[in-house]
């Protein structure tokens, strides 16, 4: 089918061909601004996974990284699902291979573990595991994990060391970790604390453990605009990527929002998230692609785990 658009702006002619499409734009909240703002949903992982189930579109176009993407095609078999830039990926997708994790459970099979992934991870991982998690409802799902079987957590170390202390349910964790939320150190959120005296804290569970222990509030990147809008502090440190911004100063005006810097840096961006652009955006629309396409096999096994956790976060 050819389509031709009229608009000579950029955001009219994606909104254009949304509309042609019949096409849903699901956004991240670390996505670039002028993105966010021709969203039809802007959220957390947990959010958009739970807008990605809902929608009656013919296509969901996903402004995020690709695991995101994935996901929303995992539970929509027969959706079309694109994304601005297929190279967009995540350090902590890339710390956990599906056939390394294939190889660890079963050279460990006595064990028997539940295996618990951060959403953060490939369709393969998924596959392989009991139930999936978000930063936003990891400590419901753990709680939940049954008692009589050692947990797995896969990938983030960090989040996973975080919702142990949340539970005080020990976990068995892999070593991955986001290359963003690492960044941050005790030194640098020292030093923003001491030009801002009277500021919160606020940090993604990815953060470290040095760094969480110095918040007011660790959380998902939904629950930190909640906790903006309740909160009395006028100023607020943000230790999460740097697109988080835009959502806050949009949603919480009065708040004045501060990017914590991390060692080398004055705020923290995400490589793969900044992939997307408003010309990948049309473009992809135009072509319907790239398109994400997985095999049936891992997309069945993978959509099982994910059900799961929406069923026990509804
Ligand atoms: P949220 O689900 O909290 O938005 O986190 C996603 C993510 O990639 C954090 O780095
Ligand atoms: Fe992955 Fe970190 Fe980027 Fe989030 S911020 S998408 S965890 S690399």
């Amino acid at each position: 089918m050819v389509t031709t658009i009229n608009s000579s702006n950029i955001k009219d002619q994606i909104l254009e061909l949304k509309e042609q499409r019949n096409a849903i734009l699901l956004v991240h909240n670390y996505q670039i601004g002028e993105i966010q703002d021709i969203a039809d949903y802007v959220g957390d992982s947990l959010g958009l996974a739970y807008q990605a189930k809902s929608t009656d579109a013919d296509t969901i176009v996903f402004c995020g990284v690709h695991f995101m993407a994935e996901t929303a095609k995992i539970i929509n078999p027969n959706k079309t699902v694109i994304l601005p830039d297929k190279d967009a990926g995540c350090s902590l997708e890339q710390s956990c291979d599906g056939h390394q994790l294939e190889s660890f459970l079963k050279e460990n099979e006595e064990k028997n573990y539940y295996v618990v992934a951060y959403i953060n991870c490939s369709a393969h991982v998924k596959s392989l595991s009991d139930c999936i998690c978000t930063s936003g409802n990891a400590v419901k799902i753990v709680e939940s994990a049954p008692e009589d079987r050692p947990i797995l957590f896969v990938p983030d170390q960090n989040l996973g060391s975080w919702v142990m202390e949340q539970t005080g349910r020990k976990m068995d964790l892999w070593q991955g970790s986001c290359y963003v939320h690492v960044e941050y150190t005790r030194e640098s959120i020292l030093k923003i604390r001491e030009q801002y005296p009277d500021a919160e804290l606020v940090s993604h569970p990815e953060c470290t453990y040095a760094v969480r222990m110095l918040s007011d509030e660790v959380c998902s990147t939904e629950k930190m605009i909640g906790y903006a809008k309740q909160s009395d502090a006028k100023n607020i440190i943000i230790a999460t990527e740097n697109g988080m911004l835009h959502r806050l100063r949009k949603e919480v005006p009065e708040k004045n929002f501060i990017p914590a810097p991390t060692q080398n840096c004055a705020c923290s961006e995400c490589r793969y998230m900044k992939m997307n652009t408003l010309e990948k955006l049309r473009d992809c629309l135009q072509s319907m692609s790239p398109e994400v396409i997985l095999s049936e096999d891992i997309r069945i096994r993978a959509e099982r785990p994910i059900q799961k956790m929406l069923e026990l976060s509804s």
